[in-house]
């Protein structure tokens, strides 16, 4: 049976779908593994590495993709790249589905089984193949790095000889995934760490790491976790509530990290102009929620502003900055999914389309669109997944 890992084509796709290490797994399942060309090189994998691991490299993404039975992708393919791909073959991606309906159409039109491994349930047994986590667990870290690298100031607390420098106060907004590990990055750093968050569940989180937690104390807030524990709108009383929490409390902040997302609907805003007016020259705000609309009125897709003084960093895929470690997980993840599809005896794809798993990721399957949440003639929703962010959300919480 043959895998192929193309090239990414979309731009600013460092990641590849394969590491060196799931290369080696999947030829000891027993899979004929076909690299395109340069599909590592983002990601600083040669293609002498994937050929040493029991790769072959294909010249061209047709050459990889000729009969494959199995595709693995890092984000969904273009429109394009769908006829070089064979009627029943397994897609396995970050599809998008949300943004990217013509793929969804190509693929069935093309008899292209796909499935988005950002809908992947969260749930205990699909842990290993939670790309969301993986992905914004390392934008969470990125982000404070590069709001770092951006400060001009120190992070940590120093006393030398000729003063004592103040640490930097870094604030988190939004306290999930990408959240808590920009907490535990912040704070490693040296830097003193507040954070705030909807669900109370996340107080005991944040102050576990060492940073303090603000949040507005509501009734609503009892409410304001769903079952998947993933965040609701709050109402127009609470954000009003919240912003004036955030007045007080941001001017005071070097740094600010904004990561809250709500599944199926545009970003919170929290961070409003005159919050950015607030803050002192030097300040940085990162925005990891960019992609879905933005936590920050200023912040600018794919863009570094200057607003008077303070810089606000909206780079998109931020897992992508960190290409080799996003690329290692996101593999992984993939493998873990994949091995579940695949029959150890036969070495061929034998898929349960009865598990939960499969049901939850599956987009197109035997010619048509089969995921209900993406029928052609369902009303679309509001917000769409993350084209490969790590602190991008899923859809609706019914996963
Ligand atoms: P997310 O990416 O959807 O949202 C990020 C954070 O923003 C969340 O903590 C959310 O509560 C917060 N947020 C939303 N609106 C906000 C607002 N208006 N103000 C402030 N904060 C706001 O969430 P993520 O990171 O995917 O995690 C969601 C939950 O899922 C967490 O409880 C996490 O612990 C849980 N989880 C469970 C896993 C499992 O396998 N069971 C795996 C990973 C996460």
């Amino acid at each position: 049976m043959k895998v192929a890992i193309p090239r990414e084509r979309r731009e600013g796709e460092t990641r590849v779908a394969a590491s060196i290490d799931t290369v080696k797994k999947l030829t000891a399942l027993g899979l004929d593994v076909v690299v395109e060309k340069g599909a590592g090189a983002g990601a600083s994998i040669p293609d002498a590495a994937y050929k040493d691991a029991g790769a072959t490299i294909a010249k061209t993404a047709e050459d990889a993709l000729k009969g494959a039975d199995v595709i693995l992708k890092v984000r969904a393919p273009l429109v394009e790249e769908v006829p070089l791909m064979k009627s029943g073959a397994v897609l396995v991606a970050i599809m998008n589905p949300y943004r990217e309906a013509a793929v969804l159409v190509a693929c069935a039109a093309q008899g292209v089984d796909s499935f988005a491994m950002e809908l992947m349930p969260r749930i205990t047994r699909a842990q290993t193949m939670d790309i969301l986590s993986s992905q914004a667990n390392l934008a969470g870290y990125k982000a404070v790095i590069d709001a770092a690298a951006t400060f001009t100031r120190a992070m940590p607390m120093m006393m030398t000889a000729a003063g004592t420098i103040a640490p930097a106060k870094v604030f988190v907004m939004g306290a999930g995934v990408a959240g808590l590990q920009a907490i535990a990055t912040a704070r490693r750093l040296g830097s003193v760490v507040s954070a705030t968050d909807v669900r109370p569940a996340a107080k005991e989180q944040v102050e576990s790491l060492g940073a303090s937690f603000v949040m507005v104390e509501s009734e609503e807030t009892k409410a304001a976790e769903t079952s998947g524990g993933y965040a609701r709108e709050m109402s127009e009383d609470y954000k009003r509530k919240q912003a004036e929490l955030i007045s007080e409390t941001i001017r005071k902040q070097d740094i600010v990290i904004c990561t809250a997302l709500i599944p199926g609907r545009p970003a919170p805003l929290l961070v409003s102009e005159a919050h950015v007016k607030s803050m002192k020259p030097g300040s940085v705000i990162v925005d990891l929620a960019v992609e879905q609309g933005g936590n920050c009125a200023l912040s600018e897709p794919g863009k570094v502003v200057d607003v008077g003084g303070v810089t606000i960093i909206g780079h998109l895929n931020m897992p992508g900055r960190i290409a080799v470690d996003a690329s290692n997980l996101y593999a992984r993840n993939l493998f873990n999914f994949l091995s579940t599809l695949i029959d150890k005896e036969t070495k061929a794809l034998k898929i349960d389309w009865a598990d939960e798993l499969v049901t939850a990721t599956n987009l197109t399957r035997g010619g048509a669109i089969v995921h209900p949440q993406f029928q052609p003639a369902a009303t679309p929703a509001t917000a769409d997944t993350s084209a490969g962010t790590g602190a991008g959300s899923g859809e609706g919480e019914g996963r």
